[in-house]
């Protein structure tokens, strides 16, 4: 009988131990599904020579910040030779790092130095287009027949030599320039600086694997595909139908998301990421929710897709930032319900942002004009972090970051800014109304310098910053919010450790609450451990809702009182229910 006994109790221990390996087995495969996110936008993060730029040492010194986010993968924005047209998003050599951010050894150092905090390194793959400046197009232009003379988009002047059709670029003015060597047109979707490679060319397929393959042999944990939805070009170039006063089409339209992309990007997913632990998400502005199932999961052919339905809430026309487009909460829960529902049929995952180096600040974006900035800021880090997905935190979002709103288009660094701002004058806007609209969606609120400290320059650089560091640092910087308890920065460092401590905020399912409520966004996460119910109210009156929901539960998280039942203006709590 004690025998038996001594036995069962062995049997256990060894069933217990193969099952808690397998789930560890489990959590090394899908590290990202756990982890947290971070975006770097490198030149702005921090600069560790005095040029005014951020570096790769920069990065180095400031690992121990990412480490107490509880940050386990590492975005970093194009830091490969370029001529910076587009900051970097022009890439002259996917094989060697811009002297401005620093040498192949820091690259190195700073995979290795990540490393050991469990941080691993993902690398922005610029592969729609390259810079002007590459080698790969100064052959393709150098004249019509040479070895990559097919590389490229290229095509003949209409009869009169206009270019071949009427698309109008994503920054503005038209999507082909003339090459006078050629005699031929080239596309670019994006600047002129920035033409689109052929992905029909099985030649250039190879060539991109090839470069993927250098950097996961280097280390890396994972690549972001940029742009990746405009690979493909629809085989008739034919004009469309204009959606401008000049007679352009934004290209977009003409060529997001073309049918057989997803052949494209299969070759890539078997060529580069099969026998690797990395994983991939896909800028994918194009694809709605209902096609994101054939782009994630197992069958798909990325880890994650950024989807951009909720960031566009509010804005009808990309190209034209004047026009703006009413929305109400539901309205905005309804689109993250859409991707989850999406991504969950097919077992995909998620990556859950709020903001990036594109978009601007999320406490401008989502919450109500006059929203309390640390109580807003709070109340998006809840959102960010306990929705079912891999949270992306960009740069300086964990600060609580505002957009800036400098008096004049002049101040304004991005090209594509400039271009929007110009586009509205020439459709007839006041300057005054462009630059509202700049204000509202310009790409250089994202990109303002790092504030690490009170000190000259926010600690970011002991030059001059490339881009003004914004006159709020005094106040908002990584150093003066880590002292203070209540600041945004610890709410998110909080949040963060829950999400460790409870796995069903990482693998629980996703149920929405109150649909209808216009203001509080609420959801179930459940997973077969535990159930937590989290509610934020996005308005800035108090909010009811009936408490039945929280029944027998307690408050894990909060940012105010925790009273059932209602929730302050900007309130975020999370609670666990015990069945
Ligand atoms: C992506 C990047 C953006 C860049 C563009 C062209 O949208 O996020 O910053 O300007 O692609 O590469
Ligand atoms: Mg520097």
């Amino acid at each position: 009988m004690k025998r038996k006994c001594i036995l069962a109790i062995v049997l256990a221990a060894i069933l217990f131990v193969c099952a808690a390996a397998g789930e560890a087995a489990q959590d090394q495969s899908e590290w990202w599904k756990r982890t947290i996110a971070y975006e770097i936008y490198v030149k702005s993060f921090k600069d560790s020579d005095g040029d005014g730029i951020g570096d790769l040492q920069g990065i180095i010194s400031e690992l121990d910040h990412l480490q107490s986010l509880g940050v386990g993968a590492v975005w970093l924005t194009p830091c490969y030779v370029s001529p910076q047209a587009d900051n970097g998003y022009d890439i002259a050599d996917y094989y060697n790092i811009d002297p401005a951010y620093g040498t192949m050894a820091d690259m190195e150092t700073l995979i290795a130095e990540a490393g050991k905090r469990d941080i691993r390194i993902v690398m922005d793959l610029v592969f729609n287009h390259t810079s002007c400046e590459n080698e790969w197009f100064t052959e393709s232009r150098s004249g019509l027949d040479n070895g990559k003379s097919d590389w490229y988009i290229w095509a003949d002047p209409k009869e009169n030599g206009s270019a071949p059709n009427n698309w109008r670029s994503i920054f503005g003015g038209s999507a082909w320039e003339y090459d006078e060597t050629r005699g031929q047109y080239y596309l670019h979707t994006f600047l002129p600086e920035q033409p689109d490679l052929n992905w029909a060319n099985p030649e250039v397929r190879e060539a991109l694997i090839n470069v993927a393959r250098f950097w996961v042999e280097k280390g890396v944990g994972g690549f972001r595909l940029d742009a990746i939805t405009y690979i493909k070009k629809p085989a008739e170039m034919s004009d469309g139908e204009p959606d401008a006063s000049d007679g352009t089409v934004g290209i977009h339209a003409m060529t997001a998301n073309t049918a057989g992309i997803l052949d494209y990007l299969r070759e890539f997913k078997a060529a580069v990421q099969e026998g690797t632990d990395i994983f991939t998400v896909g800028e994918a502005n194009g694809v709605s929710a209902e096609e994101l199932p054939e782009w994630v999961g197992a069958e798909g052919v990325f880890d994650m897709v950024f989807e951009f339905s909720h960031v566009v809430i509010d804005l009808p026309d990309e190209m034209n930032w004047c026009e703006t487009r009413e929305w109400s909460l539901p309205d905005f829960k309804a689109l993250f319900a859409a991707s989850q529902e999406a991504t969950k049929q097919v077992s995909g995952w998620y990556p859950i942002f709020l903001e990036n180096h594109d978009q601007p600040r999320s406490i401008n974006h989502f919450l109500p004009a006059g929203a309390d900035r640390v109580a807003g800021g709070k109340a998006l880090a809840a959102l960010l972090l306990t929705m079912r997905g891999t949270p992306f935190i960009m740069e300086g979002e964990e600060l609580g970051f505002v957009n800036v709103a400098w008096p004049s288009i002049e101040e304004y660094d991005d090209v594509s800014t400039r271009n929007h701002y110009w586009f509205a004058v020439g459709e007839g806007y006041s300057a005054e109304e462009a630059l509202a609209g700049v204000h509202r969606f310009a790409r250089d609120s994202s990109r303002t310098p790092m504030q690490w400290d009170n000190s000259e320059n926010a600690g970011f650089t002991t030059g001059t910053p490339w881009l003004p560091v914004y006159e709020d640092y005094g106040t908002y910087n990584a150093a003066a919010e880590r002292e203070n308890p209540d600041s945004i920065l610890n709410w998110y460092i909080s949040l963060a450790g829950l999400r460790r401590e409870h796995s069903e905020l990482i693998t629980g399912d996703y149920q929405e609450l109150f649909h209808e409520n216009e203001q509080i966004f609420a959801y179930i996460r459940e997973n077969e451990k535990a159930k937590a119910v989290v509610l934020i109210n996005f308005s800035l009156e108090p909010a009811a809702y009936d408490a039945a929901v929280l029944e027998g539960a307690e408050l894990l998280l909060g940012t105010g009182a925790g009273e059932k039942g209602i929730l302050a203006p900007l309130e975020a709590a999370i609670y666990e229910v015990k069945d």
